[in-house]
């Protein structure tokens, strides 16, 4: 297959960590025969110094010109400190996703057997949790109208959907729940917001046409709760954009370290993938992140493309990683790889791999 990737390193570790995910992408080409080509474009911080644009034409121009986006991730400390600064690094990526059509943001959270006790959490709890959650990504409050008065005492965000905004993304999360253990949870705050109300509306309506799922209705307030208590009771989880970020960013402690997690996002005609991690600019070019998450992103790429194979090579690999405690200082900080060697590992052992017992 023939595959022109965007990459959209970013900020702070993005760079390192994207380009353990481009090289691993080189070994499946290799070994699989496939031509991949790589065209590099500027987002967030670095695009803002460069060309005061956090997402410049020239950036979103190679994004729909490609098959697929790889990011990696934006944000700087001189942004971070500086809350009210109107062109911000976010800003590129939040006008990205909607460029494109993004609007379904797909997580898996998965208890892998090789890091089960690197989790705070108790391993009899998390022991085979397997959740995909399904995030809105292209509404909502994120998008609403922003309003500060005069002398900034008062403001507020605006959260709106759509019927059809709604509709979209809910077929995909039926459809993957269809193909998994075919239950559903919808996780909203309709004791309070008209928008959770017109979620559980529409995604009632939508749900007998999936009449083999079985839809689960959840506060938000309780499934932050509830994922941590019991996280096995969830198969895919759909929710709205603001709440599917806080609820996927708090899974990340039953996978062990937010190193690990990849996303998809997707839309009618493009697609991106990017870890869920921030950019973690303290680590910038120390060579302690963990390229993981980039390269299960990458992995998920390969999915979408339809080369499964291919994927469950770089899923092996990882996992090779994993049992053999070759990773970054997060999971092994005693005698930990570097970014890079840790790429060079799974680079490797695609190219080269061996006879093992899988379980990733
Ligand atoms: C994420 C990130 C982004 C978001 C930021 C960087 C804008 O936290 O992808 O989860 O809030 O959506």
């Amino acid at each position: 297959m023939k595959l022109d990737i965007a990459v959209l390193s970013g900020d702070g570790i993005g760079p390192e960590v994207t380009a353990q995910a481009v090289k691993v992408l080189e070994a499946i080409a290799h070994r699989f025969d496939h031509v991949f080509t790589f065209k590099e474009a500027l987002i967030g911080g670095v695009a803002i110094d460069q060309t005061g644009n956090p997402l410049p034409d020239e950036t979103l121009q190679i994004c729909l010109n490609a098959d697929a986006t790889l990011f990696g991730c934006i944000g700087t400390p001189t942004y971070d400190h500086n809350p009210t600064a109107v062109i911000r690094p976010e800003k590129g990526l939040l006008k990205l996703r909607k460029e494109l059509g993004l609007y379904a943001n797909i997580r898996p959270v998965i208890a892998y057997e090789n890091l089960i006790n690197k989790s705070p959490l108790k391993r009899e709890v998390i022991k085979g949790t397997d959740i995909l959650i399904y995030r809105e990504l292209s509404s909502g409050i994120y998008y609403g109208e922003k309003k500060v008065n005069e002398d900034a005492t008062k403001a507020s965000d605006l959260c709106e959907y759509s019927r059809a905004e709604i509709e979209r993304v809910a077929h995909l999360a039926f459809k993957a729940a269809q193909k998994r253990r075919k239950k559903l949870t919808l996780v909203d705050k309709a004791n309070i917001l008209e928008t959770s109300r017109l979620w559980r509306k529409v995604v009632k309506e939508i749900s007998h046409d999936y009449k083999d799922v079985t839809l689960n209705l959840l506060y938000v307030d309780n499934t932050a709760v509830q994922i941590i208590v019991n996280p096995r009771q969830f198969d895919v989880i759909l929710t709205e954009n603001m709440f599917g970020n806080i609820i996927s960013d708090e899974a990340c402690v039953i996978v062990g370290s937010i190193g690990l997690l990849a996303s998809a996002s997707i839309g009618d005609t493009n697609c991106m993938f990017e870890p869920i991690h921030g950019s973690y600019s303290q680590a910038t070019n120390k060579g302690i992140a963990n390229p993981i998450a980039s390269i299960l992103s990458a992995a998920m790429l390969l999915e979408h493309f339809g080369l499964i194979k291919e994927a469950y090579a770089i899923k092996i690999a990882i996992n090779k990683s994993l049992e053999l405690k070759l990773t970054t200082p997060d999971l092994n900080p005693n005698n930990p790889l570097s970014t890079q060697k840790v790429g060079d590992f799974i680079y490797d052992y695609i190219l080269n791999p061996e006879d093992s017992n899988i379980n990733f």
